[in-house]
C-alpha cells in the first residue's frame, strides 16, 4: 500500500514537471509545433540549430573570434585605449553586413533575432567606449556579454 502510494506520488510529480516543461517551451517556442520542438530540443533543454557540419565549423570559428574581440577590448580598457577598443567593438562584434548575413542564415528566427540584438548591443558598446567613460563602458560590455550568455543558454549547434 505504502509503496504504491509513493510510486503514484512520483509519477504525479514527473507528470507535473513534464507539463510545466512543455508549457514553458511552448511559450518560448511560439508558433513551432510540439513535434518540431521535441525534435529540436536536447536533454539539456537547449534548442538545436541542426547545422550542417560545414556551418558548424564556420559558426564556431566565428564564436572564437568573438572571444578574442572581448579579450582585446578588456586589455585596451585596462590601458585606457578607448578609441581602439571602440573600433574593435564596431568592427569585430558590431552589426556588419557579414554578421547580418550570418545571423540570417541560421535557419531559426529566434536565433536570428538574438544574434542581431547582440550585434546591435556591440555597436552601442562601441559608441559608449568612444565617450571614454570607464564605468559606462564596463556596463555596456556587461550588457553585450549578457547577450552571449543568453544565447548560449537557449541554443546549441
Ligand atoms: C545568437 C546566439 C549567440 C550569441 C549572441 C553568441 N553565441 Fe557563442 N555560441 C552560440 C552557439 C549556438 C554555440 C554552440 C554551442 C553548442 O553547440 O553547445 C556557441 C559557441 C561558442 C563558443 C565555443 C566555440 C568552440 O570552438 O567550441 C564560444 C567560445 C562562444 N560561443 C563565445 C561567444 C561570445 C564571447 C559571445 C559574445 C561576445 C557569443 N559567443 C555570442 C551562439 C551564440
Amino acid at each position: 500500500m505504502k509503496t504504491s502510494m509513493i510510486v503514484f506520488g512520483v509519477l504525479c510529480a514527473v507528470g507535473v514537471s513534464v507539463t510545466i516543461y512543455a508549457k514553458e517551451h511552448d511559450a518560448t517556442m511560439g508558433n513551432m509545433s510540439h513535434h518540431q520542438m521535441m525534435q529540436d530540443t536536447n536533454v539539456d533543454g537547449r534548442i538545436s540549430l541542426q547545422l550542417t557540419p560545414q556551418m558548424k565549423q564556420h559558426q564556431l570559428a566565428n564564436m572564437r573570434s568573438h572571444v578574442v574581440a572581448v579579450q582585446s577590448i578588456i586589455g585596451m580598457l585596462a590601458e585606457n585605449k578607448f578609441d581602439e577598443a571602440s573600433a574593435v567593438a564596431h568592427n569585430q562584434l558590431g552589426l556588419t553586413p557579414e554578421m547580418r548575413k550570418m545571423c540570417n542564415m541560421m535557419g531559426n528566427e529566434d536565433f536570428t533575432k538574438m544574434g542581431l540584438a547582440f550585434h546591435q548591443s556591440a555597436d552601442v558598446l562601441g559608441d559608449t567606449l568612444k565617450t571614454g567613460d570607464m564605468r559606462l563602458s564596463l556596463k555596456a560590455l556587461h550588457r553585450t556579454m549578457n547577450a552571449c550568455v543568453q544565447c548560449h543558454a537557449t541554443f546549441r549547434q
